[in-house]
């Protein structure tokens, strides 16, 4: 395992980002929609960092499971408990890999009728791309690496590390 980005970096740049949303969505109260698991401690950080009013929700999609390499296919298993019909909405991602994962996702939910709709995800592996999928904000662009830790799994393995690998 190799560090990537050590616990500091990847502190300061969710506090950039919380601070760039914050100015972004000034005076407005917005929705964060983490995606399970990975997203959960990128966007506990977030939202403490963030100094605008918020809620939280989640949703849960069916994921890699213990291999390195994307099915193409996600489905919910977990769906939102609330309704987006009227809110700006975040979506909170730890990484963008194909892309097919946030593509389908933002379709289901602009389904539901938010009045806005952004994604925010801390690593981006550009390099990796099967569909054409951009996230409004991103933390890192990266190699095309498998990484872990800060939320990120290798079979549900080293997602308490704070600092982000990758893995040799
Ligand atoms: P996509 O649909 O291919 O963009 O896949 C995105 C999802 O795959 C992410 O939410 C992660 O759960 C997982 N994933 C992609 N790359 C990595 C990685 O390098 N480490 C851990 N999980 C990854
Ligand atoms: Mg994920």
């Amino acid at each position: 395992m190799k560090l990537l980005l050590p616990e500091k970096t990847v502190q300061e740049k969710v506090g950039t980002l919380a601070r760039q949303i914050s100015k972004d969505y000034s005076g407005k109260e917005v929705l964060l929609v983490g995606v399970l698991k990975g997203a959960f401690i990128f966007m506990a950080d977030l939202a403490r960092r963030m100094t605008i009013p918020l809620k939280i929700d989640f949703v849960r999609l069916a994921s890699y499971g213990t291999e390195t390499q994307s099915s193409g296919k996600v489905k919910f298993t977990k769906d939102l408990d609330t309704t987006l019909r009227g809110k700006d909405v975040i979506v909170v991602e730890d990484i963008i890999d194909t892309g097919i994962t946030l593509q389908q996702l933002s379709r289901h939910l602009k389904a539901r009728r938010p009045r806005s709709l952004k994604v925010v995800a801390l690593l981006d592996k550009p390099g990796r791309r099967k569909v054409n999928f951009q996230a409004d904000y991103v933390g890192f662009r990266i190699e095309d690496h498998f990484v872990v830790g800060y939320g990120l799994d290798c079979a549900e393995e080293y997602r308490n590390l704070r600092g982000i690998y990758a893995l040799k």
